[in-house]
């Protein structure tokens, strides 16, 4: 593929480090910034023979076949707009917009067109990820009941995130897209997200949106989905998750602590890793961060999928949930109750009920819990199937 990536910034660079390392095929061929000189350098950078500061040109190029849309959140339905007048392949950052209109109105222009369009939502394709969802969809945890996705740093890096017309929001727009995005792939896509509750507050910085918030996201199927995300996190940049299921848990820890530390009095100069707030004492560095998070293999569902004309893993639907989860969350930060997710194209199933699962333990009794204690002794906990009544039963002494 020849790739136009709009933008020339922190995330533009994280994409194209990914993109021309490892003798990959696909390759950058021109870069669109507003200012000619940060494009000039980016092209420079990384080799590229076009640079320039007009959007619609560096699209229209014919040579372009994909266009990677890495400006700000408030840029994003321009730019896609901008592809599908053209006609290009666009692929495009998270969030996919700052609300659920602006998403959806992307989403109907692209399918309008007919173009090949992917939600660039690295963390559900990072290695460890990846094998989770095979895991659970094999099976491996049962019904997958609450999953709790955090992402938690210090803050952004550039002005415009900080600025709530220009981003959307503050933490939940920016990193409670990707936890929403991680729980519902573990939950299951079709599976209709119903109402949100969170709880929001600008703790720290001096910025009209939230520094921090939680929230919970129910599932139509009864699972939960819990987001936590925070600009005033202290120590580097915290991704984790956690999956339960009735047979099985799930653990992830993607940046903090990859299995790397180091000791160093900070005698010499280092980068350590994204948002590391010190270079010296005891360090958690990333080997290969975009590895780590999950960009390699992104981009490698999103061109494959566009060579074999099937959708990618991640796309501007899913942007759209997405985003009306989002919106959901935020009108219940305000109104401190359960908020209903809005979502006027709904493409999963519908009408599912919660199911509860009682295992029997013979005629008379359901089974609740088996136990061996300390002692060795085995009981099992009871419950009468007729009466209700709840009792114990020593199987072993
Ligand atoms: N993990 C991820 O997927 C991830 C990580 C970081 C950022 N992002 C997303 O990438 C997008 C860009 O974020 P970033 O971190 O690269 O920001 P950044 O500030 O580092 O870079 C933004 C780029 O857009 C340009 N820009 C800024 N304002 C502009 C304007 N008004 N008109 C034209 N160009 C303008 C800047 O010059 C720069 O080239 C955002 O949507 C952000 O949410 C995604």
């Amino acid at each position: 593929m020849n790739i136009a990536m709009l933008g020339s910034g922190f995330i533009a660079r994280f994409y194209a480090t990914t993109l021309h390392a490892q003798r990959r095929k696909d390759r950058i061929l021109s870069v669109y910034s507003r200012n000619t000189s940060h494009a000039k350098k980016f092209a420079a950078d990384f080799g590229l023979n076009k640079y320039g500061s007009e959007m619609e040109k560096i699209i229209q190029d014919p040579e372009v076949d994909a266009v990677i849309v890495a400006l700000p959140n408030h840029l994003h339905e321009e730019a896609v707009l901008a592809c599908v007048a053209a006609q290009k392949a666009v692929l495009c950052t998270k969030p996919l917009g700052r609300n659920a209109s602006e998403a959806k109105r992307m989403l109907e222009a692209v399918e309008k067109a007919g173009i090949f369009a992917g939600y660039l939502e690295d963390l559900c394709y990072t290695s460890k990820f990846l094998k989770s969802l095979a895991s659970i969809k094999a099976g491996n945890l049962g019904k997958i009941l609450w999953t709790k996705s955090r992402e938690a740093h210090p803050g952004p890096h550039s002005d415009w995130f900080w600025d709530k017309e220009q981003s959307g929001g503050g933490a939940i727009i920016d990193l409670g897209c990707h936890c929403v995005e991680i729980s519902r792939n573990f939950i299951g896509k079709s599976i209709r997200p119903v109402e949100v509750m969170c709880w929001a507050a600008t703790q720290v910085h001096p910025i009209d949106a939230e520094d921090h918030a939680i929230g919970l996201v129910k599932y139509e199927n009864g699972a939960i989905g819990q987001f936590e995300v925070s600009w005033t996190f202290r120590g580097g940049m915290d991704l984790r998750d956690e999956v339960m299921g009735t047979e099985g848990t799930v653990w992830l820890n993607s940046f903090l602590r990859t299995g790397f530390e180091m000791f160093t009095t900070g005698k010499g100069e280092n980068y350590i890793a994204e948002k590391a707030e010190s270079d010296s004492g005891w360090l958690f560095p990333v080997g290969d961060e975009s590895h780590e998070l999950g960009y390699p293999q992104m981009f490698s569902d999103m061109f494959d999928a566009m060579e074999q004309g099937i959708e990618p893993q991640e796309t501007f639907y899913d942007g759209y949930v997405v985003n009306a989860i989002l919106d959901a969350a935020f009108l219940s930060a305000k109104s401190k109750k359960w908020e209903k997710v809005i979502l006027e194209d709904w493409r999963g199933d519908s009408g599912i009920r919660e199911e509860k699962s009682q295992v029997s333990y013979d005629e008379k009794y359901y089974l609740i819990k088996k136990e061996i204690l300390p002692n060795g002794a085995e009981k099992v906990i009871l419950k009468d199937k007729v009466t209700g009544e709840i009792k114990q039963k020593t199987i072993r002494d």
